[in-house]
């Protein structure tokens, strides 16, 4: 699911990269304002393939019709928030959503349909993230790394929590770095696809209070439905107040950008976590040189996740897909202690919990230490 919404720093084929980043945004505020027309073109093909079929077929499908009425309905629900969610976009001064005139609309032409797959993603993120029918999964995927931090960082007058610096690159809509932070560490997370930022700014920031929002996670998947409430079951947001820590000072942050460009400082954080994000890389290599150059020595890495290789398949896209034991070698080889990893976490990403069809990954949990500087000494001696 991860989103190559990575943009160069200079000038290609005479475009400035303020233009393309420009451009950019507009693409993503479009996919956004589209998503209602997009998905109701969608249903009104079926719909108009409906009206098609001999009337007693159309007689016996009357209960379908009417579903299609909800899930109509459905989609409109999801638009309120995505409403809310460009209402309070305030990246580029000069141009809220609102602002961005039908030429340059015209300009970047409709959505594509990835783009509007991303608006979807997003939706079913919201629910992983910041609904309470998402906590079995996050659960799941958070917990062991969060735990894992508490072992590694217990409260300690000689450092106390809030003087320790955790980072979650790849942090989606931002509730792992969320619940660190709450624990009392410092945490940053980090984020590059606009798609996510618009909407975690929206709930990190705007939402103040519990389950002020709805929205219909699954309406999208008509396929492996058991019941056809399933597909137009809402789920409420956030499950929790997001203000409630966000006062606290520089506890708590969101940084944009990619990872790889923006983390350049060496020795500068005592742990990085990360959850369904090393797989995003096209070389992971480099990932695991970022994550140890910028760790302090003595630093930790929590990693839980499987190795989807998101450019695996991707056209166009260069790909290595190491396997874990490959991986495994070269964390070593950088000179990571490797302190354990369990290899089967079930776990899984954006599930629709009453699915017909459903995904597990047996997901890989480890945690390696940088070694501290006299342990690279006596080690270089
Ligand atoms: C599969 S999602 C996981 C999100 C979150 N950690 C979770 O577990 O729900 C991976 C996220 O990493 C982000 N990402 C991928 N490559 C990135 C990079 N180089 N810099 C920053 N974020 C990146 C993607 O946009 C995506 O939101």
């Amino acid at each position: 699911m991860a989103e190559a919404d990575v943009r160069n720093n200079g000038d290609r084929n005479g475009v400035s990269a303020d233009e393309e980043e420009y451009r950019h945004f507009l693409r993503i505020i479009n996919a956004y304002k589209r998503y209602k027309i997009c998905s109701l073109n969608k249903l009104a093909k079926t719909e108009k393939y409906l009206c098609e079929l001999p009337e007693h077929h159309r007689e016996l499908l009357s209960g379908y019709k009417e579903h299609l009425y909800r899930v109509s309905d459905c989609i409109a629900r999801n638009d309120l928030v995505i409403q809310q969610i460009l209402q309070h976009v305030n990246m580029f001064e000069e141009a809220s959503p609102f602002q961005v005139s039908m030429r340059e609309e015209k300009d970047i032409g409709p959505p594509t349909l990835g783009e509007i797959d991303k608006v979807i993603a997003t939706i079913k993120q919201l629910v992983r993230d910041w609904s309470k029918d998402g906590e079995e999964e996050r659960n799941a995927c958070y917990l062991p790394i969060i735990e894992e931090i508490q072992r590694q960082f217990p409260d300690d007058p000689l450092r106390p929590k809030d003087e320790v610096k955790v980072l979650v690159p790849g942090a989606g809509l931002g509730r792992l770095a969320f619940e660190i932070a709450s624990r009392g560490y410092v945490c940053q997370g980090n984020e590059f696809s606009l798609f996510m930022l618009l909407a975690s700014n929206f709930v990190l920031n705007k939402c103040c209070g519990v389950n002020l929002h709805s929205i219909c996670p699954w309406v999208h998947q008509s396929i492996n439905v058991l019941k056809a409430d399933d597909q137009v079951k809402e789920a409420w947001f956030p499950d929790v107040n997001p203000a409630d820590i966000l006062c606290e000072d520089g506890q708590f942050s969101m940084a944009a950008g990619d990872f790889l460009e923006i983390y350049k400082e060496p020795d500068a954080w005592d742990c990085v976590a990360t959850c369904f994000f090393i797989d995003c890389a096209h070389n992971i290599v480099e990932f695991v040189e970022t994550i140890y150059r910028i760790l302090k020595p003595g630093g930790v890495w929590i990693n839980l996740g499987p190795l989807l290789y998101h450019f695996a398949d991707m056209r166009g896209e260069d790909s290595i897909e190491p396997s874990f034991d490959i991986l495994k070698d070269i964390i070593i080889k950088f000179g990571f202690e490797y302190l354990k990893d369990d290899t089967k976490v079930l776990s899984s990403y954006t599930q629709n919990p009453k699915s017909m069809m459903k995904y597990t990954y047996e997901s890989v949990f480890f945690v390696c230490r940088k070694p501290s500087e006299t342990e690279e000494m006596v080690s270089s001696s």
